[in-house]
């Protein structure tokens, strides 16, 4: 496998931070805990009445910007989110009309946090294709739809939200603290460099587990959307916490593992581990399992919290602009989300 690679790079956080503090007027928690258990301390939430396709057109904006290309430039888009702007139908096509590239295919992919290996996979094989020039993967999260508290004047204010309120969204704190909105965007093209581009992919799929992280609500049921299941909280997520977190700290070393034995590379030649950011602890578990030093994996938790399947691209934005991502380095990109899906891919820059 070879020849893809980043050519340009974007990403968008919508409206203030919002401080763990501020999620302490809402529900029972505090900036210590989230801190502590998670490195987390702020995040940004989209604004209502916006969805996943609205953040990302100024991430892939600055992207094409940034790679010197247009949106006439785009050939196909893959569109990453678990929170699209519609059930029905994916956010692609609608972020292309927003974008200004009407007409160009767009597929949306479900995969939450790990998206972005599988789209690695997935643009490899599309810009293999002659027609296939340029391919724009975008991550898009507007997790703000599903938290669990109704008062967001409480959140941005500085009054505590009713009781009520209040208990509700406790319920459900644990996995409400780790998400935040944003977007990120990366232009894939094909090099013509010997040996630069994506060396190797190892994903991984395992429906056994979709317990552990869903929202519970679906097409399963008749009808698929009630006012008991809206007050029973179905279409908020449930995570068993500690289940992702043991599957992530042992999946996640092996697939970097297996990806980087694939691509023929040491752990040692990798100049970056960039990870998903679901939890500062998870990843610092995984570079001691796998004897990585920290300066190799960085963070950028502490802003964003856990946005899912715009994190990589958001780090990769972030990476590009500061100078640390140089042509020439090797660079293992690794993720586990909701599914559960998992894997790691390298790449040569
Ligand atoms: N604030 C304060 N206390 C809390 C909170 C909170 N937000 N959440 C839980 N607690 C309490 C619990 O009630 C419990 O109290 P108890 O001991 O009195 O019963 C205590 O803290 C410990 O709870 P745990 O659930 O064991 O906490 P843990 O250390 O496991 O942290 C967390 C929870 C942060 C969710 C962690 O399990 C985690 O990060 N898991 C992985 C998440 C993840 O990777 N998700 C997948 C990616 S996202 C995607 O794919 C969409």
């Amino acid at each position: 496998m070879s020849g893809i690679t980043i050519v340009g790079s974007g990403r968008y956080l919508p409206g203030d931070p919002i401080s763990n503090d501020d999620l302490a007027r809402v529900m029972d928690t505090s900036d210590e805990w989230i801190r502590q258990r998670t490195g987390i301390e702020r995040r940004h939430f989209c604004p209502d009445g916006q969805g996943a396709s609205d953040l990302a057109v100024p991430a892939a904006r600055l992207a094409l910007e940034s790679a010197g290309r247009t949106a006439a430039d785009v050939d196909y888009i893959l569109f990453n989110t678990m929170t699209p702007d519609h059930i029905l139908p994916g956010s692609g096509p609608l972020f292309g009309a927003k974008l200004g590239c009407p007409g160009t295919p767009a597929l949306d992919i479900r995969t939450q946090c790990a998206a972005m290996i599988y789209s690695f996979q997935l643009a490899d094989a599309l810009l293999k294709t002659d027609s296939i020039r340029s391919v724009l993967v975008v991550g898009a999260e507007a997790h703000a739809g599903f938290m669990p508290w109704r008062d967001w004047g409480a959140l941005e204010g500085s009054e505590r939200a009713e009781p009520r309120d209040y208990e509700r969204a406790t319920r459900h704190r644990d996995f409400a603290v780790i998400f935040g909105d944003g977007a990120g965007a990366l232009l894939l093209e094909r090099s013509s460099t010997a040996g630069k581009g994506l060396l190797s992919v190892d994903v991984h799929s395992d429906g056994r587990y979709v317990d552990e992280l869903a929202i519970p609500a679906g097409f399963r049921r008749r009808p698929y959307a009630t006012s008991a299941m809206a007050e029973d909280g179905d279409f908020i997520p449930r995570m068993n916490g500690r289940e992702v977190f043991r599957h992530a700290v042992s999946k996640l070393p092996q697939t970097v593992r297996v990806a980087c034995d694939r691509a023929g590379v040491t752990l040692g030649e990798v100049d970056w581990f960039i990870a998903h950011q679901a939890n500062d602890r998870i990843n610092r578990l995984v570079r001691e399992r796998l004897g990585v030093p920290a300066e190799k994996v960085p963070s950028n938790i502490a802003n964003y919290g856990n946005t899912s399947a715009a994190t990589i691209p958001i780090l990769v934005d972030e990476m590009r602009r500061d100078g640390r991502l140089q042509a020439g380095q090797l660079v293992c990109f690794l993720a586990l989300g909701a599914g559960l899906h998992w894997g790691a891919a390298v790449m040569r820059l």
